[in-house]
């Protein structure tokens, strides 16, 4: 019997269409270089998590803290039986995918342990019942993302999910991070709450992602960042107006635009969280000048897809 296994799964970030990707619109996504590991080890007794650490150690108890991982943990582990120590090393509730990037991982874990790799269906499937757990009811955009890698073009629709890889040109993109947690599920059910209000807002978020689809596919970094930028910021401009920013969102983007980026846009549920900004050239201003204001700021980098 296998006794100790461990799986790693990235984060995400998302390139255009938070929210309305809900309700059926397309969203474009990619897996970043940071994500969650699980360690699995078999030991006598009830399963429990024995150990959390995460880049900041607020990330460590924000997961720790949070009565939702005992019940993910409960759909996904035997009752008994296992110790779980889990590393993070994405910032916690910040709209990176921390939640699907654990989901994913704990399945990929547990296949390990049975002495088996998870296929990336198995872990579509699976990590979106965790997934449900944090997140009530979410689009399945972030734990696809974490399975799969990569770039994607994302969409649920009434006849079920559809997903296209999308291979990105080589973006010089910065996470801007205010440092204040957001809640996924919270900011979905407020969305949810303000329709079919706030229906014309989420269409035209809808409708802006096949434009920056159509953006990304030129080669070149520097038109690509030049064509994409502005919709970006439209898509944060139409994010605002469903009551998802926040002030700190607002500065964020402000600086990002005043030093240099194409665009700028929040990334994930809102409501706290990260910014993520687009540059035509290299970051370091731009980190330089989010730090100085007293924002987290690092470069994101994209995950490779995952073989399938
Ligand atoms: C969260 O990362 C993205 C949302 O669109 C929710 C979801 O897709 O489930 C806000």
């Amino acid at each position: 019997m296998i006794e100790r296994a461990s799986a790693w799964a990235p984060g995400k970030l998302i390139l255009a269409g938070e929210h309305a990707v809900v309700y059926g619109h397309p969203a474009i996504a990619f897996a970043v270089t940071l994500g969650t590991t699980v360690q699995l080890a078999r030991r006598p007794g009830h399963t429990e998590v024995e150990g959390c650490t995460a880049a900041d150690a607020e990330g460590a108890h924000l997961i720790e803290a949070d009565p939702r991982l005992l019940t993910a943990l409960r759909a996904a582990l035997p009752e008994q039986g296992l110790g779980v120590h889990i590393h993070t090393d994405l910032p916690v509730g910040r709209g990176m995918g921390s939640s699907a990037a654990l989901a994913v991982a704990l399945v990929r874990a547990v296949a390990r342990l049975e002495g088996r790799e998870a296929a990336a269906a198995e872990c579509q499937a699976r990590g979106f019942e965790i997934e449900r757990v944090f997140h009530g009811a979410p689009s399945g955009l972030d734990h696809t993302v974490s399975s799969l890698g990569g770039g994607l073009l994302y969409r649920r629709g009434p006849d079920g999910v559809r997903w296209t890889r999308l291979s990105l040109p080589a973006l010089s993109l910065v996470v801007i991070d205010t440092g204040a947690p957001g809640d996924t599920a919270e900011m979905v059910a407020g969305v949810r709450a303000r329709r079919p209000a706030v229906d014309p807002v989420l269409d035209a978020i809808g409708a802006l992602v096949p434009r920056v689809e159509a953006a990304l596919g030129q080669a070149d970094p520097s038109a690509a960042a030049r064509a994409v930028g502005p919709l970006l910021t439209e898509n944060h401009r139409l994010l605002a107006r469903l009551g998802v920013s926040t002030p700190a969102l607002e500065a964020a983007v402000a600086l990002a635009l005043d030093h240099g980026a194409t665009g700028a846009k929040l990334a994930g549920a809102g409501g706290g969280g990260v910014a993520i900004a687009l540059l035509d050239g290299p970051p370091d201003r731009l980190l330089a000048a989010a730090r100085a204001a007293g924002f987290g700021a690092f470069p994101a980098q994209i995950s490779p897809p995952e073989s399938p």
